[in-house]
């Protein structure tokens, strides 16, 4: 299961892994935008509604992998002292809440394949973020959530694992880096499709060890 599934790093690891001839079901809030290719089914939900997550979402009887790749960023850059409240219900309800709801949600699924949960967070999320608090913060959060069910779960075998990507070429970094008056270069980011097989290999652990965090760079960073 991946969410955020009609986005750049989304759609490349629905893609990804149903390459790799697994089923996949892909969740998005608009079921005409995600990537339906063969072995692709559709899960349409609002994850800025977590509430309702319970009465849309179907549990399938067993899960191998959930991925989180849903978030939004872009309507949270501006300063603290200008940013309201509903922008901090949507980060923190899209970015957190849904991740930790859904989580809860297939958590059952999920331990009776001794499977595993990828968070994509971000290499800007665990460092202070000026002009960015409720993103920072929302991603801080989901780190803290990632480790805390990485504790409680490892009796019961469910993997959990923080991925922190750098630059990733997609329309959302386009508008971040428009929004903060940044150039913006897919050339010096990391492909999406790169980014999707990392996580294809993070999943394809053996039995005795597994990556809990990892962070990715572009290789063309400066400095
Ligand atoms: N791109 C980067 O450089 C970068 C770097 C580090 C971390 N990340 C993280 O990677 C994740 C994906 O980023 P991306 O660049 O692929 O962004 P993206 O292309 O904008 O994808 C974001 C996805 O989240 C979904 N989403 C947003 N609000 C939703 C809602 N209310 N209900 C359901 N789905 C919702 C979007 O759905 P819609 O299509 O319906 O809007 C979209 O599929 C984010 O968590 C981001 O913070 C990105």
């Amino acid at each position: 299961m991946v969410t955020g599934a009609s986005g750049g790093i989304g759609g490349a690891v629905v893609t990804a892994l149903a390459s790799a001839g697994h089923d996949v079901i892909a969740v998005g809030r608009d079921p005409g935008r995600l990537p339906l290719v063969p072995g692709v089914h559709a899960m349409v939900a609002d994850l800025a509604q977590p509430q309702r997550l319970a009465a849309v979402i179907e549990e399938p009887g067993q899960l191998d992998a959930l991925v989180h790749c849903a978030g939004v960023s872009v309507a949270a850059i501006a300063p603290v002292a200008a940013t309201a409240a509903a922008v901090w219900q949507e980060t923190m309800a899209v970015n957190v809440i849904a991740a930790a709801e859904l989580t809860r949600i297939m958590l059952a699924a999920l331990r009776r394949s001794r499977g595993h949960v990828v968070f994509v967070n971000s290499a800007r999320g665990v460092r202070a973020a000026p002009n960015w608090s409720a993103f920072a913060a929302s991603k801080a959060a989901l780190q803290e959530l990632a480790d805390s069910l990485r504790a409680e779960e490892a009796k019961n075998g469910v993997r959990v694992t923080s991925l922190y990507p750098g630059a990733t070429a997609t329309e959302h970094l386009r508008e971040v880096r428009a929004a903060f008056g940044s150039d913006y270069d897919p050339q010096r980011c990391i492909s999406p499709q790169t980014l999707a097989a990392m996580v294809a290999w993070v999943l394809a652990a053996p039995a005795d060890g597994y990556v809990a965090e990892m962070s990715v760079v572009p290789a063309s960073r400066r400095g």
